[in-house]
């Protein structure tokens, strides 16, 4: 795992490297000009679809939904698709009810995209496009570089359906920042064994970074088995604020751009209740945190895309859940509960 981590800044070279690909992806889209995006994902690659689905309605106003594969699978019953565009994500290309989706979904007429690390895939056999991670054979059971690359992939997509030329910008200054964001290993290392026996904890972001507080979670679960609940800092405010009692474990995003001031100042209520506060900032230390992950901010500045935060940001919450999950005494590449291919129907 800690491997596949500090992969990262190659493999979302490689993939820029590969902008080709996206582009003529991102011209038969822009010709589909579609009133509807529907993602289709499970885990890790489910909460890169949140990542797209704020990116794609942000950014080119398409409203996006997330798909409930069960709906073709255990009722048999595909949503009229016909028209729209739908994105499979998956790393593997083999989760099956994905896959089903997008062949109910082709069947229909919807125009699908599938984005894949394995060319070979059932996935990729199914859909009219295929976008490839290049990010390597992924060994570690918890996907780490397959997320980030997926996030990559989709900034790259719509930054070309868009014809954005400030997220494109951004995404070149995104290796170096990875690069920047593993300097944040030792931080993370001397910070786990203080969580060593923690059992539960919120993690919270909001707008684009709502994704990266899902995959922190998702991480946290399956590597550390500590029972994390994500939840947008919006959603926490409206009434599960109440779990947070002196010493409660919050883990909170707090990256510049719009959702900035908010998340300080959930951060400051946090704080009030005697949160136990892990922060993951690229902006100033949050006062009452106990632990500080800064991140750097992009040489750009201010001019850096909000949109491509959740990249970089989720890299620390990586670094920490792999340190935590090894003083806990889980191995964090066979952790229980979680196979490479998960077959759910
Ligand atoms: C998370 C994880 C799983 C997978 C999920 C989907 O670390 O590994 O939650 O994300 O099983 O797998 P793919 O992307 O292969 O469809």
């Amino acid at each position: 795992m800690l491997r596949e981590i500090t992969e990262q800044p190659a493999v979302v070279g490689r993939l820029l490297d590969a902008a080709r690909e996206v582009v003529a992806v991102a011209g038969a889209l822009r010709r589909r000009d579609p009133a509807a995006v529907i993602f289709t994902a499970r885990g890790s690659s489910d909460n890169a679809a949140v990542y797209g689905k704020y990116l794609i309605e942000a950014t080119l106003g398409i409203p996006c939904g997330l798909a409930a594969p069960s709906v073709v699978t255990l009722y048999e019953r595909p949503p009229r698709l016909r028209g729209g565009v739908v994105v499979a994500l998956s790393q593997s290309g083999e989760s099956p009810d994905v896959v089903e989706y997008v062949r109910a979904a082709r069947r229909q007429g919807a125009l699908t995209v599938g984005v894949t690390n394995a060319p070979a895939s059932a996935l990729a056999g199914a859909t009219h496009h295929t976008l490839l991670l290049h990010a390597g054979p992924e060994h570690s059971v918890a996907a780490t570089k397959t997320y980030v690359a997926q996030l990559t992939v989709l900034a790259m997509l719509v930054s070309a359906w868009a014809r954005e030329v400030a997220l494109e910008r951004g995404l070149m200054g995104l290796p170096a920042l990875l690069e920047q964001a593993l300097a944040l290993e030792p931080v993370a290392r001397e910070t786990a064994p203080r969580y060593r026996h923690m059992e539960e904890c919120l993690v919270t972001a909001r707008g684009y970074n709502y994704a990266t507080a899902l995959e922190a979670a998702l991480k946290l679960k399956e590597t550390c088995y500590v029972a994390a609940e994500a939840l947008s800092a919006a959603d926490l405010l409206h009434g599960p604020i109440a779990v947070v009692e002196h010493g409660f474990p919050v883990l909170l995003f707090a990256l510049r751009g719009r959702a900035l001031s908010f998340m300080q100042q959930v951060a400051a209520r946090l704080a009030g209740l005697g949160a136990e506060l892990i922060t993951i900032t690229d902006d100033e230390p949050l006062p009452g945190a106990a632990v500080t992950l800064r991140l750097p901010q992009a040489s750009s500045g201010s001019a850096f895309p909000e949109a491509l935060t959740p990249v970089p940001a989720i890299v620390p919450a990586q670094l920490l859940a792999y340190h935590l999950s090894v003083v806990r005494g889980v191995n964090p590449d066979v952790p229980r509960g979680l196979r490479k291919v998960t077959r759910t129907r």
